[in-house]
């Protein structure tokens, strides 16, 4: 897979990057149990195939996504490009507790760099906000970490990180065909500012890879977003009514669309994105060697402009709908984005 620069760092990186939010994963967690030998043989065809961004959060899991993705780069780490993602700490664990953090964390990824270093999510409190951001320089000036980046940070919060001084290289940000709210201003932010957008959740958890029929077929923690009505799911937190008829048609659309060009709905979502200015990258969550294959087979189909505009016009009524909302787990007076 040919690399691009990532951002304005030095950084070469695949438009494929491998989500391991699965790694390491047991029954109980989010994914539920991820094998060790599949996750072993796709990093490792992954990197065969210069497929070499991983992206990881020292929360998945427990920390068990950093331990599985470290055993499994064994002795290619250098070929890999490593994202680590951090959770805002308070005031008190800054400094001295920061750096064994992520000196733990350096630990589970059997490495001594992380390449690029994100805060999950930003807080409300914009002076811890900057103070952390801040800690993020410490540990780049010690050589733990050689990058910058955040996560879920929209405008303002990006301005933040720009007045103090950091270097933000890429933004993680939830896009994908049903779920467009960053698209109107949050992309032309990145590209003007040269920050790679990396599209995370590019198949919405499966959805638009034509996994299910109907919506009552996903499993509820998988349509627990703003897109679905809570209908009795104990894991929707939103509070709004969903928007499940143009979700229903987007998916009904896209078939007819899929059947009509032979090419899968997956390769479809996942080139529409790859195709939108500022997307450096798409972070697709991969389980198996066929997922890698089949998504790095997605990042590298060119779409004609009129299946783009296709994708664009069939998903534009719930866009419609859904407006500009970001955060799309939470209630709008509740979002963690701003
Ligand atoms: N920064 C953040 O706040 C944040 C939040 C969420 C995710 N992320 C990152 O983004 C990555 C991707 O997000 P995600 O995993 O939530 O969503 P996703 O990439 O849209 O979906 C991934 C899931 O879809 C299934 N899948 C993958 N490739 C497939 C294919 N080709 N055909 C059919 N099914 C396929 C797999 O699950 P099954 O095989 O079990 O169906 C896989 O776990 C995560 O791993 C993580 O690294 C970041």
């Amino acid at each position: 897979m040919e690399k691009v620069r990532l951002g304005n760092s030095a950084l070469l990186v695949s438009p494929l990057v491998v989500g391991c939010w699965s790694f390491g994963g047991d029954s109980k967690s989010y994914w539920g149990e991820q094998n060790q030998a599949d996750v072993d043989a796709l990093v490792a065809e992954g990197l065969d195939r210069n497929i070499n961004f991983f992206d990881t959060a020292v929360g998945y899991n427990d920390g068990n996504s950093e331990l599985s993705l470290g055993k499994a780069l064994g002795k290619r780490r250098a070929e890999a490009v490593i994202c680590d993602k951090v959770q805002i700490q308070p005031a008190d664990r800054l400094g001295q507790d920061y750096e064994t953090m992520v000196g733990d964390a350096l630990k589970r990824l059997n490495t001594d760099y992380i390449d690029l270093l994100m805060i999950h999510w930003p807080t409300p409190d914009e002076s811890l906000l900057r103070a952390n951001l801040e800690a993020l320089l410490g540990l780049r000036r010690k050589g733990m970490i050689r990058e910058i980046g955040v996560s879920n940070f929209s405008l303002k919060t990006l301005e933040i990180a720009r007045e103090t001084g950091v270097q933000v290289i890429a933004d993680e940000f939830a896009f994908n065909l049903i779920s467009r709210g960053p698209e109107r201003e949050l992309l032309p932010y990145c590209e003007k500012n040269h920050i790679g957008f990396l599209a995370y959740m590019p198949l919405m958890q499966g959805v638009l890879a034509g996994k299910y029929e109907t919506i009552a077929d996903i499993p509820p923690m998988r349509r627990r977003t703003i897109h679905y009505a809570k209908n009795g799911n104990p894991y929707s937190g939103h509070g709004a009514d969903g928007a499940d008829a143009e979700v229903e048609t987007v998916l009904r659309e896209l078939r007819a669309l899929s059947a009509a060009t032979g090419l899968p709905c997956g390769t479809l979502s996942v080139a529409w994105l790859c195709q939108k200015p500022a997307v450096a990258g798409v972070i697709a969550g991969c389980r198996t060697v066929e997922q890698l294959r089949e998504n790095a087979a997605a990042v590298e189909t060119t779409l004609p402009p009129e299946i783009l505009k296709a994708l664009d016009d069939l998903s534009k009524p719930l866009f419609d709908k859904l407006g500009d909302y970001l955060d799309l787990w939470k209630k709008p007076e509740e979002s963690r984005i701003w």
